[in-house]
C-alpha cells in the first residue's frame, strides 16, 4: 500500500462530525454526523469495487471477493465509526481505515484469497446515544432482543425506532449474523487505550481478552427546595449522597489496585450525571448518575459494585434520601480464541500480549462463538475517549501491515 492511501482516507474522515469548539468528535448513531462517516465508507468501498451489504440493525459489511468465491466462511475485519461525546479520531475509525488500507496492501501483493473478506462497520459501539455499548453487535448476535432495543431512549427521550426512521431508514432489529456469512474469524484492529505498548516500546500488540464491565444507573432522590431559606439541618439533598458515592467508588477501585500488571486492579467511574431541576439556587430533587465499573474477573466486579451500592445506601439513610440502582448493561469477561491468536503469532511474530479494560464488538462476537482476535496500535500517552487521543502515523502503518499479514494468513 502506498502510505498515501491511508493518509488520504484519514484526512477525508478527519473533518466529519468534529466539533470545532472542542476539537472532539460527536459521531452519534443515527445522526447526520455519523451518516456522513457512513457515506464516506460507502464511497471508499465503491472505489475498491467492494460489495456493500447492510442488516436492519444499522451494521454494514463491504465484501472483497475477487474471483468466483462463494459467500461463506468469511474472514471479517473492521470496527466502528461512532464516538463518545468529544471523542478522539482513532477509537473505531482506525480499525475501519486500516481495514480498507489492508485490502489495498493485499491487492498490491497480488493475493488470491480462497475466502471472502468482509470489512464490517458496527453501529453504536460506544453506546453514546442510547446508553448500551456495542448495540449493533449485540443485536446482530441476538445478545440484545429487538423488543428490548425498541424501548431504548436517548437523552432527549427519542425512542430508538424513531431515531432510525428519522434518518429515512427502516428499523428491522433482530439477529443478523448471516450478514457476516458464517465467519471463520473476526480480527479487529484498534488503537490501544492504555500505555502498555508504549511501556514495552512496541508499535503493535495482540489482545488476550476483555475485562468484565458494565454500566449501572444510580437515581438519588431527595427534596427540591430553596438554597437560601432551607436550614442546613432540614435538607434532604441527593447531591450529597451522589458526591459521597462518587468518592467512595473511586476509593474502592483504588484499593483494588493490587499487583502491577495490566490484568490487575479495578476501575470505577461516574462520568455522566443529570441533576433536576439543575438550578444554582435550588437544592436538587433528583440526581441520576451512571457508574461505569470494570475489574479483572467477574467476582471482583460484583464485589466492587456491591460495595459501592452498600456505601451509597448507608449514606442515603444519613442524608434522608433514597436510592434506586438499575444495571443497564453487564458484559462478561472475554477470552479471545487461543488457536486464532497462536496462528497470528506464527505469522506476525512474537507480539506483546495484553488484556484490555475497554469493551469492543470483537468481544460480543467472541461471546457469540465467532473466533475473534484484536490487534492494538500503540498509543504513546494512553489517552482515549478524548480529543487528544493519538497514534503516530508510522505506528498506524505498522498496524495496517500487521492487519494485512493477519488477513493474508487467514484468507489463503
Ligand atoms: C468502549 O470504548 C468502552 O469500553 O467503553
Ligand atoms: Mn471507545
Ligand atoms: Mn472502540
Amino acid at each position: 500500500m502506498r502510505s498515501t492511501s491511508f493518509e488520504a482516507m484519514w484526512k477525508d474522515l478527519a473533518a466529519l462530525g468534529r466539533d470545532p469548539r472542542t476539537g472532539g468528535y460527536r459521531r452519534y448513531a443515527w445522526t447526520p454526523a455519523l451518516r456522513a462517516c457512513e457515506s464516506w465508507f460507502t464511497d471508499e468501498a465503491g472505489r475498491r469495487g467492494l460489495t456493500l451489504e447492510a442488516d436492519g440493525n444499522g451494521n454494514a459489511v463491504a465484501w472483497w471477493r475477487p474471483g468466483p468465491l462463494r459467500l461463506e466462511g468469511g474472514v471479517i475485519t473492521g470496527s466502528h465509526l461512532d464516538s463518545v461525546p468529544d471523542g478522539g479520531a482513532y477509537d473505531g475509525p482506525l480499525g475501519v481505515v486500516s481495514a480498507l488500507a489492508a485490502v489495498d496492501v493485499l491487492c498490491e501483493r497480488g493475493v488470491r484469497p480462497s475466502r471472502p473478506l468482509g470489512i464490517a462497520v458496527f453501529i453504536e459501539e460506544e453506546g453514546a446515544r442510547f446508553g448500551l455499548s456495542c448495540l449493533g453487535s449485540r443485536l446482530m448476535t441476538g445478545a440484545l432482543a429487538a423488543d428490548q432495543a425498541n424501548l431504548l431512549r436517548d437523552a432527549d427521550g427519542t425512542q430508538l425506532p424513531e431515531a432510525v426512521a428519522a434518518m429515512g431508514l427502516e428499523p428491522r432489529f433482530g439477529p443478523s449474523l448471516d450478514l457476516l456469512c458464517d465467519p471463520v474469524a473476526f480480527v479487529e484492529l484498534h488503537i490501544e487505550q492504555g500505555r502498555a505498548l508504549a511501556d514495552v516500546d512496541a508499535p503493535v500488540g495482540l489482545a488476550t481478552g476483555i475485562w468484565p464491565h458494565g454500566r449501572w444507573r444510580f437515581t438519588f432522590t431527595g427534596e427540591a427546595n430553596h438554597a437560601g431559606t432551607t436550614r442546613m439541618a432540614d435538607r434532604r439533598d441527593p447531591m450529597l449522597t451522589y458526591a459521597m458515592t462518587a468518592l467512595a467508588a473511586n476509593k474502592r477501585a483504588r484499593l483494588a489496585e493490587t499487583g502491577t500488571g495490566e490484568g490487575s486492579g479495578a476501575r470505577a467511574t461516574f462520568g455522566r450525571v443529570e441533576v433536576a431541576p439543575n438550578g444554582v439556587n435550588a437544592i436538587a430533587g433528583t440526581v441520576t448518575a451512571w457508574l461505569d465499573a470494570r475489574a479483572a474477573d467477574e467476582t471482583a466486579l460484583q464485589s466492587l459494585v456491591d460495595d459501592i451500592m452498600r456505601q451509597a445506601h448507608d449514606r442515603a439513610a444519613r442524608d434522608g434520601t433514597t436510592l434506586a440502582v438499575v444495571a443497564e448493561s453487564v458484559t462478561p469477561a472475554v477470552a479471545f480464541d487461543e488457536r486464532l491468536r497462536a496462528r497470528l503469532v506464527r505469522r506476525l511474530g512474537d507480539l506483546p500480549m495484553l488484556p484490555t479494560q475497554a469493551g469492543h464488538d470483537a468481544g460480543i462476537l467472541a461471546t457469540a462463538g465467532v473466533p475473534a482476535a484484536m490487534l492494538f496500535v500503540r498509543n504513546p500517552t494512553g489517552v482515549s475517549h478524548s480529543p487528544t487521543e493519538y497514534a503516530d502515523p508510522a505506528d498506524c502503518l505498522a498496524g495496517v501491515h500487521a492487519l494485512a499479514d493477519a488477513l493474508e494468513e487467514l484468507l489463503t
